[in-house]
C-alpha cells in the first residue's frame, strides 16, 4: 500500500504562542475535511508554542527532544512532556542542530528511541554536506547516518517512524535537489529501511524531501515514486504559501 504522504512545516525559532494560535486555526479553516483526511499535516514550532498549536486535523510536531525523562539537565524538555502536551511527531537530527548545538549521532539514536518508546514519531533528518555530495560520498554518509540514528530501533508499524532527507546544501539556500537527485538518495534510504527491518515495514516507512521546498518545486518533487511528502523550513512560515502546497500533494494523492 502507497503511504499517506505527509506535509511538515519546521518553524525553527519563528512564531510565540499567539502567532501559532492564529496560524494553526487559519489553517485548519482554510483546508477541507476532505484534505485534511488525505494528508498528515503537521506544524513544528518551537517548545514554547507547542500547547497553542492544537488544531482539528493538523499533528503537533517538537523540534528537538532530550534523551532522558526527567533529571539534573537544565534547559531540556523530555518526550513524556511533550506527550502530555499532545505532541504526536518530533524533529531529531535536523542538520541545524547537528551543526550549531555539536549534536552527535549517539545523540540522535536515543533520541530516536525515547521518542519510539513514549509514542511520538520521531522524523530523522540525515543528508549531506556539500562537499561530501562533490566528494561522490552522499550514499555512505546518509547509510551511515540511518545505521547510527536507528541503532536498536524497532519499528512496530511503518508509520511510527518517519525518514528526512535533507541534503544540508539545499537547507535555506533556494538551491532545491532536483527531483532526481532526490529521488535517488529516497532509493538508498528505502533499500536501507527494507534491509533492516523488512520489505513490509521498510517499503511503507515515509521519507520526506527537505530543503528549499517551495510552491513552485514541490510538484516536480511530489512526481517520484519514492518522495512521500516534504518537510518545509521557511516557506512554511507563510499560511498561504504552506497552503498551496499541500493542495498540490493533496491533488498528486487522488
Ligand atoms: P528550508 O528548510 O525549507 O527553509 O530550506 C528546511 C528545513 O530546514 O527543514
Amino acid at each position: 500500500m502507497k503511504p499517506k504522504y505527509v506535509i511538515a512545516g519546521n518553524w525553527k525559532l519563528n512564531k510565540g504562542p499567539s502567532e501559532t494560535s492564529v496560524f494553526v486555526r487559519d489553517l485548519s479553516d482554510q483546508l477541507t475535511h476532505e484534505v485534511k483526511n488525505s494528508i498528515d499535516i503537521i506544524v513544528a514550532p518551537p517548545f514554547t508554542s507547542l500547547p497553542f498549536a492544537k488544531a482539528s486535523g493538523i499533528y503537533i510536531g517538537a523540534q528537538d527532544v532530550h534523551w532522558e525523562d526527567k533529571g539534573a539537565f537544565t534547559g531540556e524538555v523530555s518526550a513524556p512532556m511533550l506527550k502530555e502536551l499532545g505532541v504526536q511527531y518530533c524533529i531529531v537530527g535536523h542538520s541545524e542542530r547537528r551543526l550549531y548545538f555539536n549534536e552527535t549521532d549517539r545523540m540522535i539514536n536515543l533520541k530516536t528511541c525515547t521518542l519510539m518508546r513514549n509514542g511520538i514519531k520521531p522524523i530523522v533528518c540525515v543528508g549531506e554536506r556539500l562537499e561530501e555530495r562533490k566528494a561522490g560520498l552522499m550514499n555512505n554518509v546518509v547509510r551511515f547516518q540511518l545505521s547510527a540514528a536507528l541503532f536498536d530501533v524497532e519499528i512496530k508499524r511503518p508509520d511510527d517512524l518517519v525518514i528526512a532527507y535533507e541534503p544540508v546544501w539545499a537547507i535555506g539556500t533556494g538551491d532545491v535537489a532536483t527531483p532526481q537527485q532526490a529521488e535517488d538518495m529516497h532509493e538508498v534510504i528505502r533499500q536501507y529501511l527494507e534491509k533492516h527491518f523488512g520489505i513490509n515495514t521498510g517499503s511503507e516507512v515515509r521519507i520526506l524531501y527537505g530543503g528549499s521546498v517551495n510552491t513552485d518545486n514541490i510538484a516536480g518533487l511530489i512526481e517520484k515514486d519514492e518522495i512521500n511528502g516534504a518537510l518545509i523550513g521557511g516557506v512554511s512560515l507563510d499560511l498561504a504559501k504552506f497552503i498551496s502546497i499541500i493542495k498540490t500533494v493533496t491533488e498528486k494523492e487522488r
